[in-house]
């Protein structure tokens, strides 16, 4: 008798891309989903952004860092709801309350890993929004990004995927997302 051969498409309605600042979750989550069928792209800091007219700095001089981990937790939750949907998170929202049950509960979460070298690289040209690391300079951001990588990876390596950022391509993400 035939077996009739069941191909179960879309199963994953979300997926959260984590890890460190720098390490390209924005970038790398439009071109996937860009390259996904009627995906969307949001990136998690951005929608607290729109929703609160303030910048991600602004929080934090406002609220203070507690102030902010306490917005990002709740617009998680919020979008923790939304479909077809590439969330590129903070890259501390793994690390604070249950924020990564949470993500691992409602959708597929996949690490964007990279070394303290290469994104120390990045982050030289792109720190000035970030407020934990607006005012690191030379050696100074170098050690802060080894220090913090090392205090989140065991929330980061929760992650159902461990991505190499320096060898993964969009359609291996594609390839990821559309296997599960
Ligand atoms: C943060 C990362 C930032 C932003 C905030 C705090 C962090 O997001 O949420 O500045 O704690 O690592 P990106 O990872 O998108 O830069």
């Amino acid at each position: 008798m035939m077996k009739t051969k069941c191909h179960y498409f879309n199963m994953v309605k979300r997926v959260y891309l984590i890890g460190f600042m720098g390490s390209g979750k924005s970038t790398m989550g439009r071109w996937v989903a860009d390259a996904m069928d009627n995906w969307t792209f949001l990136d998690l800091d951005h929608f607290i952004e729109h929703k609160y007219h303030k910048t991600i700095s602004q929080i934090f001089e406002e609220s203070g860092e507690d102030g902010f981990r306490e917005i990002e937790a709740k617009c998680l939750r919020e979008v923790s709801d939304f479909d077809q949907v590439i969330i590129g998170a903070g890259g501390g929202t793994p690390c604070f309350f249950d924020n990564m049950e949470v993500m691992k509960a409602t959708g597929l979460t996949i690490y964007l890993k990279l070394s303290p070298q290469v994104l120390n690289d990045r982050l030289r040209s792109s720190k000035s929004q970030r407020p934990l690391v607006a005012n690191k300079s030379g050696e100074e951001l170098l050690a802060y990004i080894a220090e913090k990588l090392n205090e989140r990876e065991s929330f980061y390596s929760e992650a159902e995927v461990i991505a190499d950022g320096t060898v993964w391509e969009v359609k291996d993400f594609v390839d990821c997302i559309q296997k599960q």
